[in-house]
């Protein structure tokens, strides 16, 4: 039995989903009575937000569980730890087995976090992985003090079932949050601070309320006054709907951004992975987003390895990556996961030539962005600012491309200032506030 505790720390792994859900947990907390400490080692519980999508992922939990043990050791204090997130889905008992923790819930149980915290005090057993029909959101308190940007999920779970991934049993299957209460929420983050709003979803592009899509969605969110920005992620390539392209060239708050991962360029390999899309359908998709948004940056995500592909296959990913120019891309080793149906597939590659592979398209991923990023180069933009700087007197903020903006002078957390963008890298680019100049 441990005292209940009184100070907590969440900590989220993985997905953006994953970052939301960890502030809503806080959020729960909160009106629970208790209070944000500071850091792990000096919260009475400790709540670790997983990701299961690899397996470097999933044994990161096990590792940070003894970590924040030992060093919560040295000051004498053994907190309490809920494991939640879709590892605590996957493993569910099996985390409580292997590494002794207090609480396992998973990512559509955890508006029950407060009375599983109570259970586990009181030496019970603590463990819930349902997944209710009934949606957690309603039962979550509503949203408090939020930074300029923030994140607000409208659908989860996914029912495309990609031969690699976790996800649709993880999170389950595909469910739209309705679309009158994703307003509200919308508007109770505006009133909380918030400019910027990042609809978020699995495969947020299916989103459907009766005959309303992620389109209605935004130009709904657009017409709340004090929104300055819509973002909205993941997309999938086969729900990429006209009505949204036509947003792209309609909307003025919708960030010229896309991410729509691919995943590989070839055929083959796509229809290995259940993708249901090939590779000349996404190149098409991408030149109809472009003809009405043709300063759109584009995103994707990327699985080198994949069990058979081959030198030549791997070479159709790379011309891919050629064709499109990527402002930014994610790009992973295929890693097998328990209970997909890949895990069992024949063609294992060698380790050796998967991470030459993954070093050849990084490299070509990073070409490609540090060529987005000096394009542009005296480019006239707002950006958000969403933070203070390593130096003194600096911000950093975001383009409407998302690249991160560093400017100095007198600015506040949720300006948009006009800026003239200047020396670019890989990762950021320097920005020179333009004053309007007095009549
Ligand atoms: N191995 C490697 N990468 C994966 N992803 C999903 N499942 C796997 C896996 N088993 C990647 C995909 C997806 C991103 C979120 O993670 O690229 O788009
Ligand atoms: Fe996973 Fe594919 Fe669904 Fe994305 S679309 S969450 S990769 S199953």
């Amino acid at each position: 039995m441990k005292p209940a505790p009184k100070t907590f720390h969440v900590k989220s792994f993985g997905c953006q989903m994953n970052v939301y859900d960890g502030e809503r947990m806080a959020e729960l907390m909160t009106a629970d009575g208790m209070t944000a400490a500071v850091d792990a080692a000096s919260a009475d519980l400790v709540v670790l937000n997983t990701c299961h999508i690899r397996e470097k992922a999933t044994e990161k939990v096990y590792s940070d569980i003894g970590r924040i043990r030992k060093d919560a050791g040295k000051l004498d204090r053994a907190p309490m730890i809920a494991v939640a997130g879709c590892v605590a889905q996957a493993e569910g008992a099996e985390i409580v087995a292997r590494a002794k923790v207090d609480v396992v819930v998973g990512p559509q149980a955890y508006h029950n976090l407060p009375g599983l915290v109570a259970k586990a005090a009181a030496g019970e057993a603590a463990l819930d992985t349902d997944m209710p029909l009934a949606s957690k959101f309603g039962a979550l308190p509503s949203r408090r003090r939020v930074g300029p940007s923030a994140f607000l999920t409208v659908a989860e779970g996914c029912d495309k079932f990609c031969t690699y991934c976790v996800v649709p049993y993880t999170r389950g299957a595909e469910i739209s949050r309705p679309f009158a209460a994703i307003v509200d929420e919308a508007r109770a983050l505006v009133d909380a601070g918030a400019r910027e709003i990042t609809l978020l979803g699995q495969n947020v592009n299916a989103y459907v309320d009766e005959n309303r899509g992620l389109h209605d969605l935004i130009r709904a969110i657009d017409r709340i006054p004090g929104v300055a920005r819509i973002r909205y992620t993941t997309s999938h390539p086969n729900d990429m709907a006209d009505g949204l392209i036509e947003a792209h060239r309609d909307v003025e708050t919708l960030m010229p951004y896309l991410h729509l991962p691919v995943q590989s360029g070839s055929t083959r390999i796509l229809r290995a992975m259940n993708r249901s899309h090939g590779r000349d359908d996404y190149l098409r998709l991408l030149d109809r987003v472009r003809a009405v948004r043709p300063d759109i940056a584009l995103s994707g995500d990327f699985i080198v390895g994949f069990p058979g592909e081959t030198d030549a296959d791997f070479a159709d990913t790379m011309s891919l990556v050629d064709a499109v120019g990527y402002a930014q891309a994610f790009s992973f080793k295929y890693s097998p996961r328990p209970g997909t149906p890949a895990a069992t597939m024949e063609g294992e590659v060698p380790a050796e030539v998967m991470d030459a592979r993954l070093q050849a398209l990084q490299a070509a991923l990073g070409r490609d962005q540090k060529a987005f990023n000096v394009a542009s180069v005296g480019r006239t933009c707002a950006v958000l600012v969403e933070r203070r700087g390593k130096l003194p007197g600096q911000w950093l903020g975001k383009s409407p491309w998302l690249q991160s903006v560093h400017l100095l002078g007198d600015h506040a957390i949720g300006d948009l200032v006009t800026v003239e963008l200047g020396d670019a890298t890989l990762s950021s680019l320097a920005g020179r506030a333009i004053v309007a100049k007095a009549a």
